[in-house]
């Protein structure tokens, strides 16, 4: 498996499509979710991601469930990923069945725990307050992850935001390994360490914000507007997103762009019929590299795990 086929395989040995439609926004209108969905199941897409902290689950589901029942496409035929929120840590499999309702789905084909951080119930996850952390134990949150497995509830089961220090220490515990690390990666934050681990461990990375999160308050224009990726994209008579989504695939991790616009979504959909070179890898490889979105809400000197972003990301930043 690989570009030509659009899919890459998981240590489960199932095999995950390589660009993925990402769920997360700031605008929780279901039906121009719904909508997205639709268009992208259209274009070709067959790969959602969805977390339980998106609130996107239930327009998920709806768009799948009536796309199924259309036979636009059959439940095998698609690969579902949500996840664990930091206030689920306590009980993963209360947490996916409250997703698996949501979703309308009786598995999703991977679960990952969000982030690296446990959080009271009654957290504001997007920005929590000193009062809102609990300490972590991720052993005994991946043991309920495992219980989702065993439980058919999930066909594969993996992290998101971990480092390598993270997943390495989660490998020495783990009965089942992680199949899935999934982080913010880029042109402008290439991983390169994170990959190198996690692909000699068999772990397969997925790319969240793969194109910097343009336009976004949280984002940046930074890598759509950098003038290499302009000069690759006029070369190659492609869009930049498509120069930069099309890296992606090209090292091996999937890709898991957001757009509500049907266009866009069309657009990022066409990287599979043409390539870099090596002269653009090489280029592109040079680029300066920084991280849009360092974590700072999840770290405080006082009640976090992580007292600094160095610690939540154990110096891989
Ligand atoms: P829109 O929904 O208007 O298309 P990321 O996936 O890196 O977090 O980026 C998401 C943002 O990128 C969305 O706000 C989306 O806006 C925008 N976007 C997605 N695809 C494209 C594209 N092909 N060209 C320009 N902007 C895009």
């Amino acid at each position: 498996m690989g570009i030509a086929e659009g899919r890459s395989q998981l240590n489960t040995e199932a095999p995950i499509p390589l660009i993925g439609l990402g769920t997360a926004t700031s605008n929780l209108n279901e039906e121009e979710i719904k909508a997205a969905v639709t268009t992208a199941l259209q274009v070709g897409y067959r790969h959602f991601d969805t977390a339980s902290f998106y609130r996107t689950e239930h327009a998920l589901g709806e768009a799948l469930n009536s796309a199924f029942q259309s036979g636009i496409v059959s439940r095998e035929d698609v690969f579902v990923t949500t996840k664990l929120a930091n206030t689920e840590h306590d009980d993963p499999v209360a947490a996916i069945n409250n997703s698996l309702k949501n979703l309308q789905l009786e598995y999703v084909d991977l679960y990952l725990i969000h982030w690296p951080v446990k959080m009271r119930e009654t957290s504001t996850l997007s920005q929590p307050k000193e009062e809102d952390f609990l300490p972590l134990d991720i052993k005994s949150t991946w043991q309920g992850m495992e219980q989702c497995m065993k439980m058919g509830l999930s066909k594969a089961i993996g992290v998101s935001n971990f480092s390598s220090k993270k997943v390495e220490d989660l490998l020495s515990y783990a009965k089942i390994p992680p199949a899935v690390d999934q982080v913010e990666m880029h042109p402008m934050w290439q991983q390169n360490r994170l990959r190198e681990y996690c692909s000699k461990h068999k772990i397969h990375v997925s790319a969240w914000s793969p194109l910097g999160a343009p336009n976004n308050p949280w984002g940046s224009n930074s890598l759509m507007d950098n003038p290499l990726i302009q000069e690759i994209a006029q070369k190659h008579g492609k869009t930049r997103a498509q120069v930069i989504l099309r890296w992606g695939i090209e090292q091996g991790v999937s890709v898991l762009p957001k757009s509500f616009n049907p266009g866009r979504i069309a657009e990022n959909f066409q990287i599979f019929d043409w390539s870099l070179s090596v002269d653009d890898h090489d280029k592109i490889s040079k680029l300066e590299q920084c991280k849009i979105l360092p974590g700072h809400q999840f770290v405080n000197s006082t009640t976090s795990f992580y007292k600094t972003v160095e610690e939540l990301w154990d110096g891989e930043i």
